[in-house]
């Protein structure tokens, strides 16, 4: 039977839940979301029909797929609680941040895991999710990636880039948000409301993502097609270059890594 359990229905899980309650991979009766809160739990029981539980060993009792969506800091407890349950055969995939599929193993050896990095694009399907996994796991694979196309892209990756596609992904959503904020701001500088302003940003940044996802092209490509000679586009480029705009950016990402890879 093809049933799954979602460990922590907060903000990733419910997301995960949508997705694979809207297809076709589970039935909804299938899918039983397991938390501490009520409130999450009738929330996710009244959008999307799927099954709620308080205890994690009754709700892991019969089925193939164990979702852990659970904070860093709780998943040693919820593997302690669910080892002695576990049967070889069911398979776990982890959403949580930082820790190897050989860190779980150690405290589950008889268990497939898998390892997914999405991001909060997911509650709009537009997550970009990293998995991973080891060698010997094959079948499960393909479908988990199935599961979290239902959430948006999969990217099939080796787990020593889990870290940094959780830079790239995850923290790669407020680098973002970050700059466009920027921009905002500097509409507003020029004369536009806020909320102005935050509509033309927005939709120019879903047109420049748009731009390089359809056509395939490297962004510079994008950028030489509205960069005429001596205009004001490549004023602005090359003012933001002279501030450290793309050297800043790699600065900042790098800085996020070295620390991801000090964070236990
Ligand atoms: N959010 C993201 O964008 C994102 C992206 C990639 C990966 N991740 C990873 O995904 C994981 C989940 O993140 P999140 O943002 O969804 O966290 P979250 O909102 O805190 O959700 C976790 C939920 O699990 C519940 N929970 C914890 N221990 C439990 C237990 N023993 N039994 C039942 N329920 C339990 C929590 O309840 P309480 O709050 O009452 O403890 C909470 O409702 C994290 O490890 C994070 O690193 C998140």
């Amino acid at each position: 039977m093809n049933k799954i359990t979602i460990i922590g229905g907060g903000n990733l899980g419910k997301s995960i839940i949508s997705g694979l309650g809207n297809s076709d991979l589970f039935e909804a009766k299938h899918i039983t979301v397991v938390d501490k809160s009520e409130h999450n739990l009738t929330e996710v029981k009244e959008k999307l029909g799927v099954s709620t539980s308080q205890h994690i060993i009754e709700a892991i009792s019969d089925v193939k797929w164990v979702i852990l969506c659970v904070q860093p800091r709780q998943l040693d407890a919820v593997l302690e609680e669910i080892k002695e349950e576990l049967i070889a055969d069911q398979i776990l995939i982890s959403t949580v941040t930082g820790t190897s599929i050989a860190e779980i193993n150690e405290v589950v050896p008889k268990n497939k895991v898998i390892r997914v990095m999405p991001n909060t694009g997911a509650s709009k399907k537009l997550s970009m999710t990293c998995i991973s996994a080891n060698e010997d796991v094959k079948e499960e694979l393909v479908f988990v990636q199935k599961m979290f196309d239902t959430i948006g892209k999969t990217l099939i990756i080796e787990e020593r880039l889990m870290q940094a596609a959780t830079v790239l992904g995850a923290s790669g959503i407020a680098f973002f948000l970050r700059f466009l904020r920027a921009m905002i701001q500097g509409g507003i500088q020029m004369g536009f409301h806020p909320h102005e302003a935050q509509i033309i940003a927005v939709q120019t940044a879903m047109g420049a993502a748009t731009l390089v996802a359809k056509n395939g092209t490297h962004p510079e490509r994008e950028i030489d097609k509205v960069t005429t000679p001596q205009g004001c586009t490549i004023e602005g480029l090359n003012e933001m270059e002279h501030q450290g705009l793309s050297s800043s950016v790699i600065k900042g990402v790098m800085a996020s890594y070295e620390k991801i890879n000090t964070i236990k």
